[in-house]
């Protein structure tokens, strides 16, 4: 199997391409431009599907060939579409089927992108034709690299509630549970009056007069993510049978609002995986939670290297104040998901638009052309990734797993938690944060992964967990387990484990919480230890466990706050509450201290990735200045971003990057 975009040498460097966008006066500037920026991929056509299907069956290719044969003699691979993320005014005219509808039963127009149903047939027959068409185009041509499939699958509509869906969602009902009677257990439909006596009873969630049954939006969620997983998959069955050695992909989006698709089932079925990523511009720490993603997705490769497929210049125009980066910042970006293991970063997009929704779009080439510091910035990188090469095919050293859960982000997204205060994504941040602050690489593992390479592991609120075994295992033969609050409190359907919380972890923790006690807006209780809690507390004993920090007003005054539970060789952390800043970082830096993780260096983020060069192990240091001073850092080898020995320490200069070789 191929698994990276073919003949792309050195690092992957380029854009979304959307020359039916432009006159084709306008290609040859594009290609020569390419060429000067060090352009070696390109996406072509993932919004082209109207102006190459132009009416039912009737195919236009004329303009796509002397496109990619343009790209072709200026030497750039293609990351071909297969252009089916935004179906053309005729098919959603001709069959309103392929229409989503809201859980309100509004159905969508078309005018926008994404406007299908995924459990559309009409929707299904139509893309795959249209792939195998494309496939069956190009299969020979010299340019094609990859396959991009589709485009951010669920970006816009991650669930649909028509009839059709509700019709596919009782077949994959019936496949999870084979009769009624388990579904009406597992979604506790005893309550208010729920039980379903025949399957035709069953609906997709729709818009009720109070609140949901859990168990319905849970499954919703998983079959919403599998449905849209299998349009992925019946696409990249024709083109792994047309063009064998083309590596398919599409583009994931991990982090941030979106999380609606289960990533773990989705990475199994790409050839390589690749990402989209845009930091927050008003996040002053935008460049960690970069970090989060990147490392979210090299978790998801495997570990294997991966493709950063877009990320911005500048500008981002769908948030709500289009700020522009700052100098140096789409470089340390890039760097960034380098370091953390992207054998290639693309932009979306290649040329900013004129003229449609993203005009305000920063891109690769700006409005006002090449005579710009974007651009400048832009070529510079690509001459530096130039002498990158090397670097292809390593792979990231890491000592910390955090265990992330797609199922129980969703689980705590749905209403009538405890407070409405605790986002999934925030806490597993906030926990990275730290982790990052204290210079610690991490990687990413699905639940139930065998962490017994790793120091130390955090678990951010594992809320649906069956059975803790893996975790106790892990503890008994000497890791080191950071539990925080919301964690174990149910079984994978959703029902509470009994007994006291955080039910499935109890044990292994030593602990046992009678009732939660989340905080008011704003609110604030003080620690101890000086440490300070926000939004979550909760009434707790220890059993077995050494309290490591209580609260020290408010009505749990005195109560155990953060835990440890020694057991067989390891150690069990429990963090009972929002634990914020400093103290957050103190635990975390207690955790890795027992673990003997060693801590990097402040100020400065490093990743190290590991590989071979003329036959011989060697490593490269990627460093990242994010700070307003100069920094310095023990190194020895050679900086190959200017080509200069290091003996013993590197500077890298405020707000830039360094890429040390060295020999161990
Ligand atoms: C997404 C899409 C692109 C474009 C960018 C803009 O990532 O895939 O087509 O809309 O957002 O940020
Ligand atoms: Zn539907």
């Amino acid at each position: 199997m191929t698994t990276w975009p073919t003949g792309v040498r050195g690092l992957a460097w380029g854009a979304d391409h959307n020359p039916e966008q432009w006159p084709e006066s306008v290609w040859a500037e594009d290609v020569a431009l390419m060429r000067r920026a060090g352009v070696n991929l390109v996406s072509v056509g993932i919004f082209s599907w109207a102006l190459i299907e132009v009416e039912e069956g009737r195919y236009e290719f004329g303009w796509l060939d002397r496109a990619l044969d343009r790209l072709h003699e200026g030497g750039v691979r293609v990351d071909l579409a297969t252009a089916t993320a935004s179906p053309p005014p005729w098919l959603t005219t001709a069959y309103p089927e392929v229409l989503p509808e809201t859980a309100g039963g509004v159905r969508l127009s078309h005018g926008s992108r994404q406007s299908y149903c995924p459990s559309s047939g009409v929707y299904r027959e139509k893309a795959v034709a249209l792939a195998r068409a494309l496939a069956e185009r190009y299969r020979e041509h010299p340019a094609l690299a990859a396959w991009h499939v589709g485009n951010e699958y669920g970006c816009h509509v991650s669930r649909c509630f028509c009839d059709r869906c509700a019709v596919a969602f009782r077949a994959w009902l019936r496949a999870r549970y084979g009769d009624l009677e388990p579904l009406n257990e597992a979604w506790g439909t005893a309550f208010w009056s729920q039980r379903y006596g025949s399957w035709e009873q069953v609906l997709p969630p729709r818009a009720t007069p109070s609140l949901g049954n859990p168990g319905q939006l849970l499954d919703f969620d998983r079959f919403s993510s599998d449905a849209l997983l299998e349009l992925f998959t019946a696409e990249r069955d024709v083109l792994r049978e047309v063009t064998p050695g083309v590596p398919v992909t599409t583009n994931f989006m991990v982090t941030w609002t979106f999380g609606a698709l289960d990533y773990w089932r989705w990475a199994a079925e790409v050839d390589f995986v690749s990402n989209d990523h845009y930091t927050r511009a008003e996040d002053p720490e935008r460049h960690v939670e970069l970090a989060f993603s990147a490392d979210l997705v090299r978790g998801l490769a495997g570990g294997r290297p991966w493709l950063l497929m877009e990320h911005s210049t500048s500008a981002v125009n769908w948030q709500r104040r289009n700020l522009a980066k700052e100098p140096g910042e789409l470089r340390r970006n890039s760097f960034q998901h380098v370091a953390r293991g992207a054998d290639g970063t693309l932009f979306f997009q290649w040329r900013q638009s004129r003229a449609g929704a993203e005009r305000y779009h920063s891109a690769m080439v700006p409005h006002a052309g090449p005579d710009t510091r974007v651009f400048r910035e832009v070529e510079r990188v690509g001459a530096e990734y130039a002498r990158l090469a090397e670097l292809v095919g390593s792979t990231v050293e890491a000592s910390v797993a955090l265990v992330y859960d797609w199922q129980s982000r969703w689980a705590l997204g749905q209403p009538a938690h405890p407070t409405a205060d605790f986002s999934y994504q925030d806490h597993a941040l906030a926990l990275y944060r730290a982790l990052w602050r204290a210079g610690v690489t991490v990687d990413f593992v699905p639940p139930g992964a065998d962490l017994s390479g790793y120091a130390a592991a955090v678990l951010p609120a594992l809320y649906l967990v069956d059975d803790a075994t893996p975790y106790e295992r892990y503890v008994e033969g000497g890791g080191r387990l950071l539990v925080t609050y919301l964690s174990g409190i149910t079984d994978g359907r959703g029902h509470v484990h009994l007994g006291g919380y955080p039910g499935a972890f109890r044990e292994l923790l030593g602990v046992r919480t009678e009732e939660f006690h989340p905080l008011g807006e704003g609110a604030a209780v003080a620690l101890d230890d000086g440490s300070t809690a926000r939004v979550w507390t909760e009434d707790l004993r220890t059993e077995g466990a050494e309290v490591l920090a209580s609260y020290a007003d408010g009505p749990l005054a005195g109560v155990p706050a953060v835990t440890r539970n020694d057991r067989g060789d390891g150690a069990a952390w429990y963090l009972a509450c929002g634990l914020t800043g400093d103290g957050l970082d103190r635990l975390v830096r207690g955790v890795l201290a027992h673990a003997g993780v060693p801590r990097g260096p402040e100020g400065v983020e490093v990743v190290r990735r590991r590989g071979e060069r003329a036959g011989a192990p060697v490593s490269w240091l990627v460093a990242v200045n994010h700070g307003g001073g100069d920094a310095e850092l023990p190194a020895a080898g050679v900086e190959l971003l200017s080509g200069e020995r290091v003996t013993g320490r590197v500077v890298v200069p405020a707000g830039g990057v360094v890429v040390v070789r060295g020999e161990v």
